[in-house]
């Protein structure tokens, strides 16, 4: 059994159970919520999207993310370590574990760039830069930005920094930050959502939003839905495995879970009543959509008074949110190196978030910057690969896993249900079944096979 013992982790513990949930709501609520969700359900035309997104938070996410807990608490381990001694050293599972940490390597290294992005609209917006914009230049300044190399370069290695700084600090300094600077981020996107509903109303937006048409549906936005699902509650890496590894016994896994998916989906929901009221009411061109969270508001604080320093502490907060994630995308490889490979946490961190930082590089040259990786897509097929291939096969197994490897015993138990209740059984039906086969369908949908 590859329990934590010495130098290697025995003082990970969550102090509480809020501080827990805190925690996973931090990993959760990021940039997929604020910057990802809003635009790629703009590109795919609104309501049935939402719908399909909705309903996989339900019958896969909910249940998944008890089942990712509950591995995790149960293994106490890093995420390969829980795999091979749950699994009593299975060569498949063992394989899987290795696989969902490549993934989450792989999403940091995008993720960081975005992350970036944020650093330098928090800058801008103290001197003044933004000032000047309006919706016809707001695209233009932010392309411009995009396709220059070394800010690109700088403001990524700035982001991996500050992950790798507290992934070295452990999981008190994240619990302790994301405490503080969730709620107040929670309090803008309010109040600057109230603002865009004064300003030019809700019935546009909420008719693209909930108007359910399912002749827009492609199978490309189905898997894209579902994928997000798996992206916005940080899902199908095992993120929550080794979350939940920290977690102490008398925690209500259910109770969390249900926290965590309540609070990511209202934020996602928020944020796009925050963004298209202003896309509606100025007839604004959405080109490059992926610049949504940047150009849409910054027209919006441009008209107000002091408008300037309420978009520098928005954009650092989501910063501080993109950080609690990309916490959560470094703290797996970093456990399994030290753990696995007997390192210190401090190589450990130094290498994984090394190889990571490379990745993103590439990522950071991709828009624009560097014709060579902008012809490759680096960052675009990464993310879709990623969040549409990667999270839902891994979500798959692990869901399998959770339900067919784990006992009953052992999963009634972390559960805190009796065998024979409904609850129990209604979440044992869906890891073993229902959540395994739609996302089976959607992916035989893609591939065109029915
Ligand atoms: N859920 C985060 C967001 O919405 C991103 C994230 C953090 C993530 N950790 C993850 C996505 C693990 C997939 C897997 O921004």
């Amino acid at each position: 059994m590859s329990k934590r013992h010495g130098k290697h982790g025995s003082k990970q513990e969550w102090s509480s159970g809020i501080g827990f949930i805190i925690a996973c709501v931090g990993s959760a609520v990021g940039l997929g919520n604020l910057w990802k969700f809003p635009y790629i359900t703009y590109e795919n035309g609104g309501g049935a999207f939402v719908f399909i997104y909705l309903l996989a938070i339900l019958v896969v996410g909910f249940p998944i993310i008890l089942g990712e807990m509950i591995i995790g608490r149960h293994g106490h381990a890093n995420i390969f370590g829980t795999f091979k001694s749950l699994s009593k050293d299975h060569p498949f599972w063992k394989g899987l574990g290795i696989f969902l940490i490549s993934v989450g390597a792989l999403i940091l290294s995008f993720y960081s760039v975005v992350a970036g992005w944020t650093l330098e609209y928090f800058i801008k917006s103290l001197s003044g830069e933004l000032g000047g914009l309006t919706v016809a230049t707001v695209g233009k300044h932010f392309g411009s930005f995009v396709g220059n190399g070394w800010k690109q370069v700088f403001y990524h290695t700035l982001f991996m920094g500050f992950t790798a700084f507290i992934i070295l600090k452990g999981t008190r300094r994240i619990e302790q930050a994301v405490k503080i600077l969730m709620p107040v981020l929670f309090v803008l996107i309010f109040v600057i959502m109230g603002i865009s509903l004064y300003n030019f109303g809700a019935g546009q937006s909420l008719s693209f939003l909930f108007d359910f048409d399912f002749s827009k549906l492609t199978s490309h936005s189905v898997l894209e839905a579902v994928g997000h699902a798996f992206f916005t509650l940080s899902l199908g890496m095992g993120i929550m495995i080794i979350y939940g590894s920290y977690l102490p016994k008398k925690i209500h896994v259910v109770r969390a879970g249900l926290w965590i998916v309540f609070f990511d989906t209202f934020i996602a929901l928020m944020a796009c009543m925050m963004m298209y009221p202003i896309i509606f009411g100025t007839n604004m061109e959405v080109k490059e959509s992926a610049a949504m969270l940047f150009t849409t508001l910054t027209v919006q604080f441009n008209a107000l008074p002091g408008g300037g320093f309420i978009s520098a502490g928005f954009y650092m907060l989501v910063a501080f949110a993109a950080l609690s994630s990309t916490i959560s995308l470094l703290e797996p490889v970093v456990s399994y190196i030290s753990e696995e490979w007997r390192m210190s946490r401090k190589k450990a961190t130094a290498l994984g978030a090394g190889v990571i930082w490379l990745l993103g590089v590439g990522c950071a040259l991709s828009n624009g910057a560097s014709e060579f990786f902008t012809k490759l897509g680096v960052m675009d097929k990464l993310d879709y690969f990623t969040s549409n291939w990667g999270l839902t096969v891994g979500g798959i197994l692990i869901s399998i896993f959770a339900g067919w490897i784990l006992t009953k015993q052992a999963t009634s138990s972390e559960l805190e249900y009796e065998q024979s209740s409904l609850s129990y059984r209604g979440w044992l039906f869906c890891v073993r079944y229902l959540s395994p086969l739609f996302v089976l369908i959607v992916i035989l949908y893609k591939l065109n096979l029915f």
